[in-house]
C-alpha cells in the first residue's frame, strides 16, 4: 500500500457564480459531516472560477472546513501590463493550495503550449502552491496505440527542467481527451497503465522517492459508478472531476468511496 493520500479534485470549469459556489460549499460541508468524512484519509479540493475564489475562501475558513481549493489556470508573469491575467501570487494570497495547469481545454482554446505550461508550473511552485498538471491523449493517439508514450512525453516535456524537489510537489492528472465530458471512461486497467507509465518515467528522471511521492489522478467522465474500480488501481491516487463535481450528492459519494 502506498503512503500517498488520495485526492479528489473538482474542476468546476466555467460553472457557478460566487453565490452558487458558496451555496455548494455549505451543502457539501453538511453532507461530508453527515457521512463522517475523514479528511486525513482523503484530501478534497475544489477549483472554482477566479471570480469565486474569494467567496470560496470565506466559506471554507469561516466554517473551519478542511476542503482545499485552487485555480484553473494562472498567468506566467508575476505582475504588470497584462490585461485580464491573474498572477500566481494573487492566487496564493487567497489561500489556494493548487492550480490546474495545461488542461486540454486550455491547450485547445488558449495559446497554451509546452513552453507556456512549463512557465505556469514554475510560477505556481514559486508561489508555494502545487500544480495539477493535466496530460492525456486524444482519440487519434489512442487509435494508433501510442497513448502511453504520448502522455509520458507530455509530462516529460513540461518537467524536464525541474529540480527533484520541485518535481516532488507535482500532481499529475491523466485525462484522456476522448473521455472528458463524453461519458466514455477509461477502463481501470488503462488508467492504471498510464499512471504507472508516468510514475515509472518520473522515477527514472527524478528518482524513486519522487516517483512514489507524486500523486497521479485520473480524469474523464468519473462518476460514483466507475470511481470504485478506478481507485482500486495501485497507481491511481484520486480524481480530477468535471461534471460530477457540480452535483453535491454525486461528489460526496465519490469522496466517500475514495476515502
Ligand atoms: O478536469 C476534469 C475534466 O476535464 C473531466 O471532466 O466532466 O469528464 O469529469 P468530466
Amino acid at each position: 500500500t502506498s503512503k500517498r493520500i488520495p485526492l479528489v479534485a473538482g474542476n468546476w470549469k466555467m460553472n457557478f457564480d460566487h453565490l452558487e459556489a458558496t451555496y455548494f460549499i455549505q451543502q457539501f460541508a453538511w453532507k461530508l459531516r453527515a457521512i463522517h468524512f475523514d479528511h486525513k484519509r482523503c484530501e478534497i479540493a475544489l477549483m472554482p472560477s477566479f471570480t469565486s475564489l474569494r467567496s470560496v475562501q470565506v466559506a471554507i475558513e469561516s466554517d473551519n472546513l478542511k476542503i482545499r481549493y485552487g485555480a484553473q489556470a494562472v498567468s506566467v508573469t508575476s505582475q504588470g501590463a497584462f490585461t485580464g491575467d491573474v498572477s500566481a501570487d494573487m492566487i496564493a494570497h487567497l489561500g489556494c493550495s493548487y492550480v490546474i495547469v495545461g488542461h486540454s481545454e486550455r491547450r485547445k482554446y488558449h495559446p497554451e503550449d509546452d513552453a507556456n505550461i512549463v512557465d505556469q508550473v514554475r510560477a505556481v511552485l514559486a508561489a508555494g502552491m502545487q500544480p495539477i498538471l493535466c496530460v492525456g491523449e486524444s482519440y487519434e493517439e489512442r487509435r494508433k496505440g501510442i497513448e502511453l508514450d504520448f502522455a509520458v512525453g507530455q509530462v516529460r516535456d513540461v518537467t524536464c527542467d525541474l529540480s527533484d524537489e520541485e518535481a516532488a510537489k507535482l500532481i499529475v492528472a491523466y485525462e484522456p481527451v476522448w473521455a472528458i465530458g463524453t461519458g466514455m471512461v477509461a477502463t481501470p486497467q488503462s488508467a492504471q497503465d498510464a499512471a504507472k507509465a508516468i510514475r515509472n518515467d518520473l522515477s527514472a528522471t527524478f528518482g524513486t522517492e519522487v516517483g512514489e511521492t507524486v500523486r497521479i489522478l485520473y480524469g474523464g467522465s468519473v462518476s460514483s459508478k466507475n470511481a470504485v474500480e478506478l481507485i482500486r488501481e495501485p497507481d491511481v491516487d484520486g480524481f480530477l472531476i468535471g461534471g460530477a463535481a457540480l452535483k453535491v450528492d454525486e461528489l460526496t459519494r465519490i469522496c466517500k468511496l475514495t476515502m
